[in-house]
This record gives C-alpha cells, sequence and structure tokens, in this order.
C-alpha cells in the first residue's frame, strides 16, 4: 500500500515503522518526515493542504495518517476527504476536543462524562471569583493549543490569580489564553489511553504512563513526555470498563450528537482518583512518546486498521496485541525544553549483544541528516524503546541500548517506569 503520514517525529517514525516491519512493499511519503524517515521513505516539501491532496491523488496514495494535531485542527481531513481520498483523523470540528479546552470541557459537562470542577470565562472577574472557592493547588488552562505549555498549576490562590490575568491579557499565550478554564486539582496517578476509533467503533490500545516532568522523581519542568511504557499494571479489567462506560463510549455517542463523529485517536488523559478514572483531558491523535511503544506491542496489521478506521469499518478487524511490555526513554538535547540547542552529531554504537539488537530499537524525532550523517536537530530526539517479557527487563534493555547512543549534551531520565517497579 502507498501511505502518506504527516509529521516529523519519533511518533511518526514509529507508525512508519510498524508498518514496514508488517511488509516491506509499503511505499512510504513523509510531509515533512525528518532526517531519519528519509530511510524509511521519501520526504516532501509541500505544505498547502490542497496541494498534498493533488500529490495525494496523483500518486495513488492509498491512505494517509496524520501524526500531530496542528494540521488535523486546521482541517487537513477535510480538505482530503473532499477529494475522497482515505485519511486516518479527525475533521477540523471534532478536533476542537483538543483545539479548545472550553469546546473539550463543555462537551464534558454536557454529556456527564467525569471531569475535573471548572470554569470556562473570558472575565476575570468570574475566574477570580471561582479560584476563591477552590482549595489550592488549582489549575489554570489556556484555552488553545499552546505546545503543551498551557496548563499552569498555581500552588497558592495569588499564582493562579497571576496566571489568569496574563493569560486573559494574551501577555502569556496570545489569542489562545483570550478565554481560561480554572478547575480543581486532582490528586491521584495519570495515565493515557488511546481508542481508535472510525465514528462509531472503536478499539482501545493498552494503557500507557507518560513521563512529563524533565527530571528524575517527577521533577523540573513539564515537557512534552520524557519516557513511557505499557501496558501499565496500574490499569485492572475494572478499570479499562469504567473507562470505556464512562468515557469512550459517551464520547463517541456525544460526537454523534454534535454532528461531528469521532474518527481517529482519541487520546484520554485519564487522573485516577480513589480508582475513579477522571477525564483530564482529549488529544486528537497519539502521544509522543506513548505512540514509539504501543506500536512494537501491536502484533496485527497496523496499517489496516488505520485504514479500516478511516473508512468507517473497525468492526470486521480483530487487534492483537503482543503479551510483552515496552518502555521507551527520550533522549532529549541540551536545552531541552527551554531553548534550541546546537545541532550535534549523533554517533550509534553497534549493537553487538543479540539480546540487545533483537529486543530494542530506536525511533527517530527531532533529528536531520547532512551526508548521511545524523544530527540531533530538536527538542526531543529520539527514543530508545525496548521490549521485555516484564517492564523491569524492558526498561533495562532500554537503558543498555541509550548507552550506545551519543550526542553532545544529550539528557535523559533514569527512572521511566518506577511507578510500575
Ligand atoms: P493537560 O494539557 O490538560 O493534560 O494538562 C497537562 C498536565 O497538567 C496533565 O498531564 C496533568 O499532569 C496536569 N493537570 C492538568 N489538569 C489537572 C488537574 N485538574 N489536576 C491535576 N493535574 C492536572
Ligand atoms: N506525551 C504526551 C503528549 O503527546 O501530549
Amino acid at each position: 500500500m502507498k501511505i502518506l503520514i504527516l509529521g516529523a517525529g519519533g511518533r511518526e517514525y514509529s507508525i512508519a515503522r510498524a508498518i514496514l516491519n508488517e511488509s516491506e512493499t509499503h511505499e512510504l511519503f513523509f510531509q515533512p518526515g525528518n532526517g531519519a524517515t528519509n530511510n524509511l521513505g521519501t520526504n516532501l516539501d509541500i505544505k498547502d493542504y490542497n496541494n498534498l491532496a493533488t500529490f495525494a491523488i496523483e500518486n495513488e496514495i492509498e491512505l494517509t495518517i496524520v501524526g500531530p494535531e496542528a494540521p488535523l485542527v486546521d482541517g487537513v481531513v477535510d480538505i482530503f476527504k473532499a477529494k475522497g481520498l482515505n485519511i486516518f483523523g479527525p475533521s477540523r470540528e471534532a478536533a476542537q476536543l483538543e483545539g479548545s479546552k472550553v469546546y473539550m470541557k463543555n462537551f464534558l459537562a454536557k454529556y456527564n462524562i467525569p471531569t475535573a470542577r471548572y470554569i470556562e470565562t473570558a472575565s476575570i472577574e468570574d475566574a477570580f471569583k471561582f479560584t476563591d472557592t477552590l482549595t489550592a493547588p488549582i489549575v489554570v488552562k489556556a484555552d488553545g493549543l499552546c505546545g503543551g505549555k498551557g496548563v499552569i498549576i498555581a500552588q497558592n490562590h495569588d499564582e493562579a490569580k497571576i496566571a489568569i490575568s496574563e493569560m486573559l491579557s494574551g501577555k502569556s499565550f496570545g489569542d489562545a489564553g483570550l478565554k481560561v478554564i480554572v478547575e480543581e486539582f486532582l490528586d491521584g496517578y495519570e495515565l493515557s489511553m488511546f481508542a481508535v476509533c472510525d465514528g462509531d467503533d472503536y478499539i482501545l490500545l493498552q494503557a500507557a504512563q507518560d513521563h512529563k516532568k524533565l527530571l528524575d522523581g517527577d521533577k523540573g519542568p513539564n515537557t512534552g513526555g520524557m519516557g513511557a511504557y505499557a501496558p501499565t499494571p496500574l490499569v485492572d479489567e475494572k478499570l479499562y470498563q469504567k473507562v470505556k462506560d464512562r468515557i469512550i463510549k459517551p464520547t463517541l455517542e456525544g460526537m454523534k450528537k454534535e454532528s461531528a463523529p469521532f474518527e481517529g485517536v482519541l487520546f484520554i488523559g485519564i487522573m485516577v482518583v480513589n480508582g475513579e478514572p477522571i477525564t483530564l483531558e482529549f488529544n486528537v491523535r497519539f502521544g509522543d512518546p506513548e505512540c514509539e511503544i504501543l506500536m512494537p506491542l501491536m502484533t496485527s496489521s497496523v496499517s489496516d486498521m488505520f485504514l479500516k478506521a478511516a473508512t468507517n469499518r473497525l468492526s470486521e478487524i480483530k487487534v492483537e496485541f503482543s503479551k510483552q511490555y515496552a518502555v521507551g526513554v527520550v533522549m532529549a538535547s541540551e536545552n531541552y525544553p527551554y531553548k534550541s540547542s546546537k545541532p550535534a552529531e549523533i554517533i550509534l554504537d553497534d549493537v553487538l549483544h543479540v539480546d540487545i539488537e533483537q529486543n530494542t530499537h530506536i525511533s527517530f524525532g527531532g533529528v536531520s541528516q547532512e551526508d548521511g550523517v545524523l544530527y540531533a536537530d530538536g527538542g526531543r530526539v529520539l527514543v530508545c524503546v525496548g521490549l521485555g517479557d516484564t517492564i523491569k527487563q524492558a526498561r533495562d534493555r532500554a537503558y543498555l541500548r541509550c548507552g550506545q547512543v551519543h550526542f553532545a549534551g544529550k539528557k535523559i531520565r533514569t527512572d521511566i517506569a518506577y511507578q510500575a517497579l
């Protein structure tokens, strides 16, 4: 099959890798891709979505898979569908579940889906008044997309009010902050769950745990994610069932009622509080680095799952998962997440140990390539993934692989999966 993948990260690399593992006859294209995806297929440079759709038609692309949220919120799926192309991802309208936190929270409230108590407002007085009803810490969120930086966990009321003022005045996030959510702080443990949806049906993948803080012990600033593992033993059958009944089913039914049936990946950020799953947020795409560990755990065809989801035929297939665990450790560049770093040459040792060779791999994200040499050229550079029969074995293998990757300033967390061990 000829497949086009939109995006440039380790997430997109891992999807491509899984597709090529099922059959090397697939032909892959990336828009824009990164310095390593051109080893898996052809990188394009076609920014305009109409032109990209024309490329897809002329080159008989059978399926397009959208990785990141920005093209979804911009309506790339609507453009491709209007031209009769198969594309996996939500429509522009359905992408509002991630594109606008106000849309998402109001949707959750309307369909009685559990979420933190909140107010949604553009009024500083109302926001302050609601803040005074909460006990600290207090959570303040900008409405629009802020590249993962739009959530402030304020430790006291004054801090919360400063965050509210700076958002509403446009100072901190421009237009994305002109409406805010103020909500109660949920104290529990966090999970990432992913449902692949076709508008009517869904397939729930294994629950994962991400590590959002930069440093060991969940210290330091928030990042896009420094490592992840799956499946997590923190979820049992009962919890899966609650998530299906209370969150996924009503969301799919609700979106149909809103005339925006949800197709694509519904990424549910969950806080488990006293055994009950509460929705923190929705994203409308795979998590990164969660995708990098979920893709290698799928033993049935990944491309077929995306194609069936894109054509409303998920009920026709059965998706199968490996019995193993996967742990992914992100290697970030020197100045991440504060500012960009100078490109640094990546040196990959030959993997001589058979066990490591067979049970680990690398998904490349923020890399560029020049004359066959790879450079660390982004915040999160790559993910070392280890597979194993236990979480510990998978993690040990992932860290051994990390030891064989070198670039100036490389940064990793050394405690990925600690909550499960
Ligand atoms: P969000 O983008 O809404 O997922 O928020 C980013 C991160 O902030 C989440 O992954 C949580 O770690 C944290 N967070 C968001 N909302 C809450 C909340 N109501 N209570 C506790 N932590 C939260
Ligand atoms: N790893 C979290 C995210 O992709 O948003």
